[in-house]
């Protein structure tokens, strides 16, 4: 879909509000809407074109990024809110739209607005919550190329590394193979490092024995993936297996149950009744998974108490884990597309665990 297309599509969400244009600020929807990828401001009047509000060092690359229906603007004074308010034409400022503010910036101008500020985020996130299928395309590039980075990871396991020697080369395959860079900052979490979901500051020497938590994602021309696998290391351990066999069935499970018209809220139950029966339920501290898209962390959640439906073209993950303080943790994650007839996998590296 065109970037005017998905102007348009916005634009008549919006008509119904008596808006008279919208100011859209976060980086994540301009690039959405533009295909510019930076700060700005996108001015868009209810009827008419497009306009693009940048400072001077972004500006070669923002008319280089944009189609020539939308004008972009220099602002030499600047990217500040007060200066846009006072380049908004005079009838646009009855009754705008926008998606983001600081608290400070809309003290700031809301005295100096005849009209008023209505939120639209929730509008951009309907658009957006829904890949197209150049989206989807970017995404499933992102995700082989994160499925790459973790083959990688696991081949240098057992070498006596330290986490972050690791961490490097998987931060330089991504490169190699074409990725923008990391869609966050890659864990690499062994041993007891890995009950913390997120991992710990303090680098460690990978040992036999570890269990090891490795989650990356990677942004391939602006969008993410994610995907984590867990190792072990060593000879079998009873308990480990056990526990990486129960989050990868709860896994299963779920992915199962994930259809078109399925509540979010009811996958993230299959996982969780799984893992309870297996005596697990308090070590899973975080939902079942999120969308996935120009940001890592996208609507819609996986959650307990979400309320979104899922529907055909989502992009989501897939993440069960738990986590035993000071031991260790296992995470098994995947990002998948929501196809009519259920899920198709876009992330593809070995499911994890054994080692040996
Ligand atoms: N790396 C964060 C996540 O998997 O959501
Ligand atoms: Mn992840
Ligand atoms: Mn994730």
């Amino acid at each position: 879909m065109s970037y005017l297309s998905r102007i348009k599509r916005l634009m008549e969400a919006l008509r119904g509000d008596g808006l008279s244009g919208a100011l859209i600020r976060s980086p994540a929807n301009i690039f959405y809407f533009t295909g510019y990828r930076g700060s700005g401001f996108l001015l868009v009047p209810m009827d008419g074109l497009p306009t693009l509000y940048v400072s001077p060092l972004n500006f070669e690359l923002a008319e280089e990024s944009t189609p020539g229906e939308i004008q972009v603007i220099k602002l030499e004074q600047g990217l500040n809110i007060l200066r846009i308010f006072e380049l908004i034409p005079e009838n646009l400022r009855t009754r705008i739209g926008f998606d983001s503010m600081e608290a400070e910036d809309y003290l700031k101008i809301s005295g100096q607005l005849a009209g008023s500020m209505i939120p639209i985020s929730q509008n951009i996130w309907k658009l957006r919550i829904v890949k197209d299928e150049l989206e989807i395309e970017k995404i499933r590039r992102a995700c082989e190329i994160s499925s790459r980075c973790m083959e990688l990871a696991s081949e240098l396991l057992g070498e006596g590394l330290m986490e972050y020697e690791v961490k490097s080369e998987i931060l330089r395959e991504m490169l190699s193979l074409g990725g923008d860079g990391p869609a966050f900052d890659p864990i690499v979490a062994s041993g007891p490092n890995s009950s913390k979901p997120h991992g710990a500051y303090k680098n460690r020497m990978i040992e036999m024995g570890d269990v090891v938590v490795i989650d990356l994602g990677v942004v391939y021309e602006g969008y993410c993936s994610d995907i984590t696998r867990t190792f072990y290391l060593g000879s079998r351990s009873e308990e480990v297996s056990r526990v990486h066999q129960a989050v990868s069935e709860a896994k299963r499970r779920a992915e199962e149950a994930i259809k078109v018209g399925v509540k979010a809220s009811d996958a993230y139950r299959v996982a969780h009744e799984h893992l309870a029966s297996a005596g697990y339920a308090e070590y899973f501290l975080h939902g079942l998974g999120h969308g996935v898209g120009i940001e890592i962390h996208e609507p819609p959640k996986l959650f307990k108490d979400s309320d979104e439906i899922l529907v055909e073209g989502m992009i989501i993950t897939v993440e069960p884990g738990v986590y035993f303080p000071g031991k260790f943790g296992v995470r098994i994650e995947d990002t998948v597309l929501i196809k009519r007839d259920g899920i198709e996998r876009l992330t593809s590296a070995p499911q994890g665990l054994a080692l040996d």
